[in-house]
């Protein structure tokens, strides 16, 4: 037994993280259901550092160094379950389980439950960054036990992604709260992608621009506050052309987009605690509506008239606004989803670090930006801000931008152009810096049709009106 650690699963993000693993000094023990992928990998990386191939399930497991601790990294659901089922005869207290699969963060704290009961650590951990970031270094968000941290926490921080040294990989908290943290990353990752899709779509109808025109601009905003790894390669999809056509090829993609999940159990949990992550819950359903083809050609038959012309005058005003709505709209979701993984930690008692959260997506991830370096220092600074939108940085920015963003969706609006992430983060910063909402309307609604009370602004206490009655209130 001479291995540190172990990864079962050996497609290609599994493949990836064993080397990313055996690269940087570790020993690393391998193993796949069909043991050709192991065999093929030796065969052909064997050369990057040490792995031990194992052909069974247990001469994997009796290569490892105790506590043992094994990576799993197979399609998440039943797959993960069947892996589980068959490792943990095999193991002994102590030992550790990592799921690194994109698991539902329920399954994990289901499996954690079970696996403690054995006397093992089971570890759900999100991995971002697709293949090249298993191979380079990813962000890594594991969940789990402290007790696992302290063997785990090393050999992840070193295969991790590095900024400003500091490493892309922390302890998010107890059972599910790494898979949870992953969750709303990859919810994250939904509303800056639809977002970037909106920019794109104005910029093409306002300035009738071609996508290599808009490959130059998102490459410019890539110099400024915009800087992401998102809209780096959103520069590089627009610029690319057909080889087949010589088209752009942005055009010649089905659009549909599809969807694997993560999105949909962000919005989801997000409902469950009452938490409105409006920004990613558009892009979910952006993304279904993109799917119904049925719909769409009859809506478009029906309306194709139903929108203006639209003529910029200033191209680089017209330009400059879309960057600032884009910025804007993209603080909200952010703002939102860190509210959703500060309900997510109260509900479950994680404990989660939101600053640490944030350092912890600086790079290796598909969100990496600048600006969460931002995000950090803001909670850091001020750990129980009640929202990111009023941390200093992100105020001044958001508010030099309502110009722009009201602009913007108001002539997205006339020209017929859908924009439903922009659209919708603008209302959302509109209702939560009202003086008052019309929900006081709700209320009286409520109080009518089904005498569900009411409080009132001027009294303390929970009121009724008779409304069938003579109108008095009483007392609830
Ligand atoms: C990552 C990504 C990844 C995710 C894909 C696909 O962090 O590396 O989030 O985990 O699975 O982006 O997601 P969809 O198929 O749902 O778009």
């Amino acid at each position: 037994s001479t291995a540190q650690i172990g990864v079962t699963g050996l497609a290609v993000m599994g493949r990836n993280l064993a080397r990313n693993l055996a690269r940087n000094g570790f020993t690393v023990a391998v193993h796949n259901r069909s043991p050709e992928r192991t065999r093929s990998l030796v065969a052909e990386h064997g050369d990057e550092g040490r792995f031990v191939p194992g052909e069974s399930m247990a001469d994997f497991v009796a290569s490892l160094e105790r506590p043992r601790a094994v990576i799993v990294m197979v399609k998440a659901g039943a797959p993960t379950d069947a892996v589980i089922d068959e490792l943990v005869p095999l193991l002994d207290p102590g030992d550790i389980v990592v799921d690194c699969g994109n698991a539902h963060f329920a399954d994990t704290r289901r499996r954690e439950e079970a696996l403690r009961e054995h006397g093992l650590h089971f570890v759900g951990t999100g991995v971002s960054g697709g293949e090249e970031g298993a191979l380079h270094g990813p962000s890594i968000m594991p969940g789990g036990s402290a007790e696992s941290y302290r063997k785990l926490g090393p050999i992840f921080e070193k295969i991790a992604a590095q900024v400003d040294g500091v490493p892309c990989c922390r302890h998010i908290g107890p059972d599910g709260a790494g898979h949870f943290v992953k969750m709303v990353h990859n919810g994250i990752e939904y509303a800056d992608m639809q977002l970037i899709a909106e920019a794109y779509d104005l910029l093409r109808a306002g300035l009738g621009a071609e996508p290599a025109e808009i490959a130059e601009i998102f490459r410019t905003w890539n110099g400024g506050e915009l800087e992401s790894f998102l809209i780096e390669i959103t520069a590089d999809v627009l610029a690319h052309t057909d080889a087949a056509t010589g088209r752009p090829f942005v055009d010649l993609v089905q659009d549909r987009a599809e969807q694997k999940g993560t999105g949909r159990w962000t919005v989801q949990s997000a409902l469950d605690l009452g938490i409105p992550i409006t920004g990613i819950a558009e892009a979910t359903f952006a993304r279904s509506l993109s799917g119904h083809v049925d719909q769409r050609e009859a809506a478009r038959r029906a309306f194709a008239d139903a929108g203006t012309k639209w003529q910029v005058d200033d191209r680089d005003a017209f330009v400059e606004d879309v960057r600032r709505a884009l910025l804007a709209s993209k603080i909200v979701a952010y703002a939102q989803g860190f509210d959703h993984i500060r309900a997510g930690s109260q509900e479950y008692d994680w404990n989660i670090d939101l600053g640490g959260t944030a350092t912890i997506w600086r790079g290796g991830c598909i969100i990496r930006a600048r600006f969460l370096d931002r995000i950090r220092q803001a909670y850091d600074e001020q750990p129980d801000l009640p929202t990111l939108l009023v941390a200093p940085w992100f105020a001044d920015t958001v508010g030099a931008g309502v110009p722009s963003w009201r602009r913007v969706v108001a002539d997205a609006a006339r020209a017929g152009v859908p924009i439903p992430a922009f659209a919708s983060s603008l209302s959302y910063f509109d209702a939560l810096r009202a003086e008052r909402l019309p929900a006081a309307l709700i209320q009286g609604l409520r109080d009518n049709f089904g005498a569900h009370t009411y409080q009132r602004v001027d009294r303390e206490g929970t009121f009724h009106t008779l409304w069938a009655g003579d109108r008095t209130e009483v007392e609830a």
